[in-house]
């Protein structure tokens, strides 16, 4: 029962009175939950773990217990939200594993160690996903953001006053054909998605079309397989958001012949009130005619090689004024379309592979520039200058990178791009000075110009109120000079590549700060001394290719964290230090953490197996020690062979004398061993035939002697160019006998193979899979993730009426991805 004193005075007299109770008042503010309601929940709890996010769900007025509501008179629960932001997310990316549909938040598309099978796909991407992100234990350990996990019981079905209902993101929990809503006649909005729903035939859609007032419906990610190809009846008549995406519905599509023909069922097209005849690969603007009041248009496909195409008329004027609009991979080139230029109310927008060619209007740009947040152009061919009167006071992104702009970066870029978060000029073709003006956006966060023809020295005029920027890569330009010691100020950056410039001087200590994950320097003339202050959290150190001189720094024993160390081709000298076993994360995968900036990915060459290789996402999973090409001295310290999660070392083109550590064999992960043009001495060690993953080994021109050992991967490295060079080595694969052969005529290596019986191109593919070595290795043993991207996705969305929403997601599915990941290129 509700009291009908005036709420300002209720409240003033709780005020005034204080302790005092309100005696006139005779019932109490609250009302009291329904019994048999109260019951229903109660089941509801006793059928999910963990209870702990239930745990305010004591007591007998079941409407103070947290996520449900009730209505103030009748008492009746009328709202039940228990939904799991944490694992709510909606943009995903698609990929395939043992037949399982595997949502997964884009843009953490890592897995830090090998996936536990008994978590849900969900689960373990994420988790996977948070190890390297670095705070993992807080979302899993049954806390408030857990998922519920358990199944849903039907008791639910008697909170028959029900409106809303929001159980999305318990991606732990489960129902059987939702037959637990369908007596919710009142539910106006039911989101599940997450929720893995158990079902046989089309009857989960049946549940649903008992619930005539339903306005929202949210079901992604439900493992939704069946869905009808007609409904008699369909009395879902006030639908206004429908959310079916990434569910494996068997009503496929396959993208390549027909982006949407006709195998969606019709009555989704009437949920929508669009959109009579099916779509087909054109979009024509009968299409959009009627669509007056839509605001946001979404349209994605993966698919590049078989884009939509938009087919309107020149001349068209769209009935629309779009906020939102997000095209990727879809046909709108070449020309910037005119009904693009129309669109005056424009604050975030994605062209993002449309195939635009030439310029962008600037009348467009100057018409929204006021209003525009998010403009991403990106992977087009666009021409011309980037504009250098516009003011965007709101754009927080730019993205305009793989196109062809030129001319210079605006000079006063802070001024007319104050709320930039993110620039990405990366891949055009700007020339001129970074103007001095990047350093004084505020907010910056995140600044990428790599592959320009920018020149001129790196701006100098870099403080301590740029706290936001994290990442800075303008690697293959042609800056010179001398890196500005003001970067120091940079208190949070993280991540610094200048690789491939013509930088020169040394490395100012001011960059000696705990913040920096990643210094990549690569490919310029800076000299002196390296940097020995280097702090200890450092994941990346690449110096290659420059004039580095001196010795290898004792304190870098230090860097615990160091996964790559590139100090190849310098004028290093010195012996290598004997602390290298220092260096935990080349030892033990477990403290392989995550470096990586959200949104950003960082790229690197290495040197791996014989060639460069470029490593983006994947870097995160690289290790490798690389000092060839120096001056160094002394033996091979044996502390090297603790590192057991080393991939690749390369010690070759020095001056290293002494003998090869006898027990190499313990690098277990080693794939790349090059430690040719030295003057070893001594033999080969036999540990070495036990490394198992070994793909790449050079021990030429050295002085080692004995017999050349066999067995195992080592049968697999059959090039007798690994060996050569060192007079004083015998037996296979080089044409000398070892003392005493010719007697017993020792087994080659076919023989070996026949003796096992085994298929000799057989062998070679197996060592040489799983000789890729950590990188795909890994993958593999996740199975899953980037590589095996084969489903691929397709979903659009409309939106009508100025505020209710109506969309439509559904996950297509596309033609499989025959390109296959390196294993079958080797
Ligand atoms: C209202 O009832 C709740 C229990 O349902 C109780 O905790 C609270 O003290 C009561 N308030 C008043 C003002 O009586
Ligand atoms: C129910 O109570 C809440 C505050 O507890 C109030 O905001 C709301 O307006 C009330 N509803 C009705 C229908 O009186
Ligand atoms: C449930 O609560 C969350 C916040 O915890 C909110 O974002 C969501 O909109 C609510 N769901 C419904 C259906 O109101
Ligand atoms: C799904 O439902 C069927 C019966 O409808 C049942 O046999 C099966 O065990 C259920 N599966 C799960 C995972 O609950
Ligand atoms: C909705 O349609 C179904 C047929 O699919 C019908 O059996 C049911 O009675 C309808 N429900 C309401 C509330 O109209
Ligand atoms: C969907 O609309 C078409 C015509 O637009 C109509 O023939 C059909 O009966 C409708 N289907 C349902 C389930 O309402
Ligand atoms: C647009 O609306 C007109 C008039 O209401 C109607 O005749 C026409 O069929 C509609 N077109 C589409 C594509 O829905
Ligand atoms: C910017 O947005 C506001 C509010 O949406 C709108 O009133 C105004 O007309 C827009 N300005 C321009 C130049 O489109
Ligand atoms: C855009 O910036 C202007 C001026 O700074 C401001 O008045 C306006 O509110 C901003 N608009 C939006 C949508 O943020
Ligand atoms: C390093 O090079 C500088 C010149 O660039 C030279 O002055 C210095 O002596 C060199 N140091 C060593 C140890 O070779
Ligand atoms: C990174 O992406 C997330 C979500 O996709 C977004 O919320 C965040 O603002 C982005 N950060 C930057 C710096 O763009
Ligand atoms: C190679 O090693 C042998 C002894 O094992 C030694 O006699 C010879 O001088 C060495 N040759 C070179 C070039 O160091």
């Amino acid at each position: 029962m509700m009291i009908n004193y005036n709420h300002t005075v209720f409240v003033f007299l709780l005020l005034s009175l204080g302790i005092f109770k309100l005696g006139s008042c005779s019932n109490n503010m609250t009302v009291k939950c329904i019994k048999s309601e109260r019951e229903a929940l109660v089941r509801f709890k006793e059928g999910v773990i963990p209870a702990g996010k239930l745990s305010s769900w004591l007591g007998e007025d079941c409407c103070h217990w947290k996520g449900v509501e009730c209505d103030n008179e009748s008492g009746h629960v009328t709202k039940l939200n228990l939904s799991n932001p944490a694992g709510r997310h909606r943009h995903f990316d698609y990929y395939e594993s043992n037949e399982r549909y595997q949502p997964l938040p884009a843009s953490r598309e890592f897995c830090a160690s090998p996936c536990s099978t008994s978590l849900h796909p969900w689960e373990r991407n994420y988790r996977s996903s948070r190890t390297l992100l670095g705070d993992v234990n807080s979302s899993f350990s049954g806390d408030d953001n857990a998922s519920l996990s358990g199944e849903i019981t039907p008791y639910l079905g008697n909170l028959s006053r029900l409106t809303h209902l929001d159980l999305e993101g318990n991606y732990n929990l489960s129902t059987q054909n939702l037959d637990c809503v369908s007596s919710l006649s009142s539910l106006q909005k039911l989101y599940m998605g997450g929720v893995k729903i158990n079902h046989t035939e089309a009857d989960w859609l049946h549940a649903i079309n008992m619930l005539p007032s339903l306005l929202e419906l949210s079901l992604f990610s439900c493992e939704l397989k069946h869905l009808p190809s007609s409904l008699t009846f369909l009395n879902l008549t006030s639908l206004r958001v429908l959310d079916l995406s990434y569910n494996p519905f068997n009503t496929s599509i396959d993208l390549s012949y027909n982006p949407f023909n006709t195998s969606i069922p019709q009555w989704l097209f009437n949920l929508t009130s669009l959109t009579k005849n099916s779509w087909e690969g054109v979009i024509t603007e009968a299409r959009l005619m009627n669509l007056t009041r839509l605001e946001e248009f979404v349209l994605t496909t993966n698919n590049k090689s078989q884009p939509l195409v938009f087919n309107v008329k020149d001349d068209w004027r769209p009935p629309f004024k779009l906020k939102i609009l997000h095209l990727e991979s879809c046909l709108i080139g070449p020309k910037f379309p005119k009904w693009l230029q129309v669109q005056s109310e424009l604050t975030y927008v994605i062209l993002n592979s449309v195939q635009i060619k030439g310029t962008i209007p600037e009348e467009w740009l100057s018409m929204i520039s006021s209003n525009l947040t998010h403009l991403d152009l990106s992977n087009n061919q666009i021409k011309g200058n980037l504009p250098h009167q516009l003011v965007f006071p709101n754009v927080t992104k730019l993205f305009l990178q793989r196109n062809l702009f030129s001319g210079p970066i605006p000079s006063n870029i802070s001024v007319l791009m104050p709320s930039l978060q993110y620039l990405d000029l990366s891949e055009n073709l700007l020339h001129g000075k970074i103007p001095l003006s990047i350093s004084k956006i505020k907010h910056l966060n995140i600044l990428v110009l790599r592959r320009n023809n920018l020149s001129g020295e790196l701006p100098d005029h870099w403080n301590k109120s740029q706290m936001d920027l994290r990442v800075v890569d303008i690697s293959y330009n042609n800056i010179c000079g001398k890196i500005p010691s003001s970067m120091g100020f940079l208190g949070n950056l993280s991540i610094l590549v200048l690789s491939n410039n013509n930088l020169s001087g040394e490395i100012p200590s001011s960059l000696q700060s705990h913040s920096i994950v990643s210094m990549d320097f690569g490919g310029n003339r800076l000299s002196g001394n390296l940097p020995s202050w280097i702090e200890s959290d450092i994941f990346m150190l690449r110096l290659r290719s420059n004039l580095f001189n001196g010795t290898i720094p004792k304190r870098w024993c230090n860097l615990h964290k160091l996964q790559i160390l590139d100090l190849a081709q310098n004028n290093l000298s010195g012996s290598i230090p004997d602390c290298f076993n220092n260096f935990i994360a080349m030892v033990d995968s477990n403290t392989l953490e995550s470096k990586s900036i959200e949104n950003y990915t960082e790229e690197a060459y290495i040197m791996t197996k014989g060639s460069y290789y470029k490593y983006d996402r994947t870097l995160q999973l690289v290790t490798c020690i690389d000092l060839s090409g120096n001056s160094l001295t002394g033996g091979i310290p044996i502390q090297i062979t603790s590192l057991t999660r080393l991939g690749t070392l390369n010690f070759s083109m020095n001056h290293l004398n002494g003998s090869i550590p006898k027990n190499i064999g313990n690098m277990r992960w080693l794939e790349t061993l090059d430690l040719s043009n030295n003057r070893l001495s001594g033999p080969i060690p036999g540990s070495l035939s036990s490394l198992n993953f070994l793909v790449h080994l050079n021990l030429s021109f050295n002085n080692l002697t004995g017999r050349i050992p066999s067995g195992s991967q080592l049968q697999t490295l059959i090039d007798a160019t690994i060996y050569k060079g060192n007079p004083s080595l015998c037996g296979s694969p080089l044409p000398t006998k070892c003392p005493g052969d010719e007697a017993s005529n020792g087994p080659s290596i076919t023989d070996v193979d026949d003796k096992q019986g085994g298929d000799h191109y057989e062998r070679i593919w197996f060592y040489a899979s799983i000789g890729l070595g950590f990188v795909v290795g890994f993958w593999s043993v996740c199975g899953t993730l980037l590589l095996k991207k084969s489903w691929r996705h397709c979903y659009f969305r409309f939106c009508d009426e100025i505020k209710d929403r109506i969309a439509l997601l559904i996950a297509l599915r596309v033609v499989h991805l025959k390109r296959k990941f390196g294993l079958e290129k080797n």
